[in-house]
């Protein structure tokens, strides 16, 4: 009897709650769907229908947004450091053309963009993520004078979220279709983890949340709309106090080998102290 009207406690109760932090709740679940929808839109995919998966793959690049790298590659004589940027831009200000990854000449300061972001593609596989940045400037004499164009393979390194960019090769001695290609780890390539959160573990965060909201709605429920005081703040205080008793009792039924002797049950609070004192003593002089 006892248990039914505790349960429409129960429910009244959390009615209430419902109504009362619904409102949060929203704004908390806007929130998270808001830092969770992180979209890489600063590299543009330049093709008539950008496809959905195409988009993702760009969007698993979002942690090293706006971050840059370079590398500096000796050749004889000379020597070039390339910049890359990933979704964004090496040269800042006016003379930003939307280059992504940039050749520049040390000996002279000699700016040479390889590939822009406002022409990216983007290829994946199991643990790689190939991004390319097309239209850059055009070849002088190679490669029938066609723009350059940068490939980054990002090779899926789960201990950094990225490092190691450094050139492969320049591909500019054959007809047409040149490319520079560089490489680096980074933790972002990586397949989704295995270790990630079970159906079972969601299920129990989302219950451990429901019993936070529980205790903290019908704590605030009893404080201001009930007005209770000390324990009788917790909500429906009796409600568990009973089920607590009826576990104990349980426990105690199915648990216990022999019944409880009364000597036990009423032995003197003073006697217990004394009983267990030097015990405890000893137990630091034992030897290892
Ligand atoms: C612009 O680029 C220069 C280096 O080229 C850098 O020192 C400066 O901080 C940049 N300014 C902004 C606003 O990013
Ligand atoms: C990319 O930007 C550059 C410079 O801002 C521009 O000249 C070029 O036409 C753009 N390319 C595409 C494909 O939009
Ligand atoms: C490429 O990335 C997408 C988006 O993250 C993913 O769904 C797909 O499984 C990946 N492809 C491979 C071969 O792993």
């Amino acid at each position: 009897m006892s248990l039914i009207r505790a349960c429409f406690l129960l429910s009244t109760d959390s009615l209430l709650c419902c109504r009362m932090y619904a409102p949060l709740f929203c704004v908390c679940l806007a929130a998270v769907s808001f830092v969770a929808a992180d979209v890489v839109d600063d590299c543009k995919i330049n093709s008539e229908r950008v496809s959905a998966s195409e988009q993702a793959v760009l969007n698993r690049l979002a942690p090293l947004k706006h971050k840059r790298f370079e590398t500096t590659f000796k050749n004889g004589t000379e020597s070039y450091t390339y910049t890359f940027a990933v979704c964004g831009t090496v040269l800042n200000g006016t003379k930003s053309t939307n280059e992504g990854l940039v050749q520049n000449k040390t000996q002279n300061g000699e700016i040479t963009v390889i590939g822009r972001i406002n022409d990216t593609r983007v290829i994946n596989g199991t643990d790689w993520i190939l991004l390319i940045y097309k239209s850059g400037e055009k070849y002088d004499k190679h490669c029938v004078k066609e723009p350059r164009k940068a490939m980054v393979m990002i090779s899926c390194n789960k201990k950094s979220l990225a490092e190691g960019f450094t050139i492969v090769s320049e591909e500019r001695d054959r007809m047409d279709e040149c490319f520079y290609l560089f490489e680096m780890d980074s933790s972002v390539a990586c397949p989704p983890d295995e270790s990630h959160l079970s159906v079972g573990s969601i299920l129990l965060i989302v219950f451990a949340v429901l019993i936070g909201l529980y205790i903290i709605g019908g704590f605030l429920y009893q404080r201001f709309v009930v007005g209770a005081k000390g324990m009788e703040q917790f909500p429906n205080i009796t409600f568990w106090k009973e089920l607590g008793n009826l576990v104990a009792d349980g426990c105690d039924f199915v648990c216990r080998s022999q019944p409880r002797s009364s000597e036990t049950a009423y032995r003197g609070v003073g006697d217990d102290q004394l009983g267990e004192e030097p015990e405890e003593r000893d137990d630091h002089l034992l030897p290892m």
